[in-house]
């Protein structure tokens, strides 16, 4: 049986259409997304938004690309996201009442400074883990990274990772 996260994830990476970097980011974000929910002991609920928000996070880049004038910063991003991750969680048959959490999420999810939720927390550990793997931090942006972070779980992979990029 497909559920509708299977959905979702899969009609997400057919989306990239075989982008290697997206692709392989967002099943990065995903799993971490999953790993520090179950951590943090949140709802079966909010772990449904959560993982949804996390396989949609970065969703809007590629049609930020290949639209206007390929602009995919973070502003042109959060105007996109609506339409897009509407009709993915509509398509998966997500709750109504899921889908603004995770388009909040979704739009949320650079904005370090501002107000978080425990899963806008949660969502932003996870993708910044995920990138400090992906490109090794200059070490003046460490601790400004370091900052955003407040879960147990969170901080040790973030350590382990740097860590690592320090030898
Ligand atoms: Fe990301």
């Amino acid at each position: 049986m497909i559920n509708n996260e299977t959905h979702l994830l899969y009609s997400a990476l057919c989306y990239e259409a075989g982008h290697g970097r997206r692709t392989q980011h967002i099943l990065k974000v995903y799993a971490l997304a999953k790993l520090l929910g179950e951590q943090a002991g949140i709802s079966p609920e909010e772990q449904q938004i959560l993982q949804a928000a996390a396989i949609l996070h970065d969703i809007a880049i590629k049609y930020c690309k290949e639209h206007g004038d390929g602009d995919a910063g973070q502003e042109k991003q959060k105007q996109v996201a609506p339409q897009l991750v509407i009709p993915f969680l509509q398509n998966a048959e997500y709750l109504p009442s899921y889908i603004p959490k995770v388009l909040e999420l979704v739009e949320r999810h650079h904005d370090y400074d501002g107000p978080k939720s425990k899963l806008l927390q949660l969502l932003m550990e996870a993708d910044l883990i995920v990138n400090c793997y992906e490109s090794r931090p200059n070490h003046e942006k460490i601790p400004a990274i370091q900052a955003v972070f407040q879960t147990h779980a969170g901080k040790e992979l973030l350590s382990l990772c740097l860590k690592d990029a320090a030898e």
